[in-house]
């Protein structure tokens, strides 16, 4: 049963994805969530996540990660995801607290457990290249990377960059030229797993429950804004990640060397295949079986609070 550290910045599709883990959670062990700044800063992210874990009934530790990108000026979504970061739902008062600091977290227990632990990073890459830099064993000792990021179907914030890769490039040039080997969802295939009104019918046909009028608020929120600022209905982007561990099956994949443009003005956060690369150690996503993904969703519907 595969082992993974969560790492978000929650956020809408970050939420599903949580959900998604409680949900499916006989399929594998969700071991942690890391809250780290991209849809909103840190301090907002971390009350998301631990919102999110109180009403899931997670029952894992959330951890503080990253408050800034490597290099670059932080920018966050508050466009898309709401002056919190997570706008549409209510939460009561939250009676969890963060089990401390992220980055220690995850080099502890990669390294104590070697080629146990899967690190899957839905926002912003800046944890996973903090811990590549901060210890040489992270990198053997991890058994794989599982990232949302990255586009070669033009972007979602310029022309050519996908949010999390530009919200900071050089954390992402770093984690694809680890050696490491990451599966790779991104906007090439998180595209076509898009939220529809079909699907917003069905939950709202299901039975009552906590996490269905969370999921209704936000995604009604969720809607309104992908809808003004990138597309019509939002896509499920960080919730493939979660279907994957579940399900591979759900997914087709092409190996390839991904590297990041990060010093150009106009493409900064661009990411490039290689395809003639030697070394090939991502297996980008090419291919979503939305039948598959939206059973497992809504088997996971069917078993939250
Ligand atoms: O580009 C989509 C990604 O950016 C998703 O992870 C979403 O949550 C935002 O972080
Ligand atoms: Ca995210």
């Amino acid at each position: 049963m595969e082992r993974f550290i969560f790492d978000c910045d929650p956020g809408h599709d970050d939420a599903v994805a949580l959900a998604m883990a409680k949900g499916l959670s006989k399929y594998f062990k969700l071991e942690a969530v890391i809250a780290t700044y991209g849809n909103q800063t840190r301090d907002k992210t971390l009350a998301n996540a631990l919102n999110l874990a109180q009403a899931l009934e997670l029952d894992v530790p959330v951890y503080a990660g990253s408050e800034m990108p490597l290099i670059r000026k932080r920018v966050v979504a508050a466009n898309i995801h709401g002056e919190n970061g997570l706008a549409g739902p209510v939460f009561p008062p939250c009676k969890l607290k963060c089990a401390g600091n992220g980055i220690r977290y995850a080099l502890d227990t990669v390294i104590n457990n070697p080629g146990e632990i899967t690190f899957v990073s839905v926002g912003p890459f800046t944890d996973l290249a903090v811990c590549l830099k901060a210890d040489e064993r992270f990198a053997s000792s991890l058994k794989r990377i599982i990232v949302m990021g990255g586009s070669t179907v033009g972007g979602n914030v310029t022309n050519t960059a996908e949010f999390n890769v530009y919200a900071d490039p050089e954390a992402a040039e770093i984690v694809f030229s680890s050696g490491v080997e990451i599966v790779q969802f991104g906007l090439d295939v998180t595209l076509q797993v898009m939220l529809n009104e079909d699907i917003l019918n069905r939950v709202r046909a299901s039975k009552e429950t906590n996490y269905k009028k969370i999921f209704l608020a936000s995604m009604e929120y969720y809607v309104k804004s992908c809808r003004e600022f990138i597309h019509d209905f939002p896509a499920m982007h960080d919730p493939c990640t979660i279907a994957y561990l579940a399900d591979p099956s759900a997914f087709e994949f092409k190996k390839v060397f991904v590297s990041v443009d990060c010093k150009s003005n106009l493409n900064y956060g661009a990411t490039v295949d290689i395809r003639e690369a030697e070394d090939k150690n991502v297996y980008k996503g090419i291919k979503a079986d939305t039948e598959k993904f939206w059973n497992l969703f809504f088997e996971a519907l069917e078993r939250l609070p």
